[in-house]
């Protein structure tokens, strides 16, 4: 099959586009014929890219862990799903992922597709919208809650403001200028230009801050915070962070069945909506990944679609 792998070039890294084995799945796994990929650029970085479970060194590997497709093939213990079902997901982190003709995954890992959304448009949903999920239950958000989203107009961020609008809390974000009305649209009740102004003398007393930027805006949201508050962190530059506070905040996102069922609930209610930033074919992969794609929309995530399966 085609598919993209990463070839490390003595220090850099480089997306190429090869021949691969069609993968084989296990008995809980399904075999996903894919029709469109996410994109996170960030996901290079990631250790899991870099290494094997056992800690070493791991090359070769196929990015992109968000797909929308059809099952292929089915593993022998699988209940629940048929051979030709339309089905978005996350694959583990330390398998192959879906920038290919074909992925597999485990069946706790992906859900019927949402019928109102085009492939491209549900492969542009699971690692965001999991991940503010995810993230907004480690934060125990509650209705009439305060909460400061870092990133708002991010792939992950857009879904954290809709779903703790959701969740009936109020929604402060941080945005560059150019996306404030954007943020506003989404549900935030107020957008704070982070270019402009410095969100800790803007607000403060909140039970919530989700952080979805790192470094210093992390270190300066302490303070913005109530006796109580609750922290969330998933930038990438959280990862390796010795503080323990930081540490304690950070987690990454996984794979989840009954979640994706409910946000797919969601999405074909009109509650809940995705933004994709382009769309682009499996030869411009390394582009996105570098974020070298011209014509984009302006919010949401690059997503790669395979050859002669676009507007499906
Ligand atoms: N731990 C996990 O499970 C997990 C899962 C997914 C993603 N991530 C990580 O989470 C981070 C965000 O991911 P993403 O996919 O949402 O990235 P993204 O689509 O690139 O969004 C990042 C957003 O941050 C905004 N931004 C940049 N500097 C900012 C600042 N100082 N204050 C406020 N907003 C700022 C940008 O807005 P403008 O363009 O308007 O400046 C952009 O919209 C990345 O580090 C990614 O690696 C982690």
């Amino acid at each position: 099959m085609r598919a993209v792998q990463l070839t490390a070039l003595k220090t850099e890294s480089v997306l190429l586009e090869t021949d691969a084995r069609e993968p084989v799945p296990a008995a809980t796994e399904v075999r996903v014929q894919v029709y469109a990929a996410g994109v996170t650029p960030t996901e290079l970085l990631w250790y899991p890219t870099s290494h094997n479970k056992d800690g070493s060194a791991r090359t070769g590997a196929i990015p992109g862990h968000e797909f929308s497709g059809v099952i292929a093939v089915l593993g022998a213990d699988v209940k629940g799903f048929s051979i030709g079902d339309e089905v978005f997901g996350l694959n583990d982190w330390f398998a192959d992922g879906a920038t290919a003709e074909y992925c597999v995954s485990d069946a706790s890992g992906i859900a019927p597709k949402p019928a109102t959304l085009t492939h491209a448009e549900a492969a542009a949903v699971p690692i965001g919208a999991l991940t503010a999920w995810q993230g907004l239950e480690r934060a125990r958000l509650e209705a009439g809650q305060g909460i400061l989203v870092h990133g708002g107009s991010g792939a992950v961020g857009v879904f954290v403001i809709q779903m703790a609008r959701l969740r009936g809390a109020h929604v402060i974000t941080t945005a560059s200028g150019r996306s404030l009305d954007f943020v506003l649209g989404l549900g935030a009740e107020r957008a704070i230009d982070y270019s402009a102004e410095r969100f800790e003398e803007q607000v403060q007393d909140l039970d919530v801050v989700f952080d979805c930027v790192g470094g210093d805006t992390l270190r300066r949201s302490w303070s913005v915070l109530k006796p109580g508050g609750r922290m969330v962190t998933i930038a990438s530059n959280s990862e390796a962070a010795e503080d323990p506070r930081i540490k304690d905040a950070f987690f990454i996102v996984e794979p989840n069945h009954q979640q994706l069922v409910e946000i797919g609930k969601l999405l074909d209610q009109g509650k809940l909506r995705v933004f994709v930033d382009a769309e682009v074919p499996l030869s411009e992969a390394a582009a996105a990944y570098s974020r070298k794609v011209e014509s984009r929309r302006g919010y949401g995530k690059t997503v790669i679609v395979m050859p002669g399966l676009q507007n499906r």
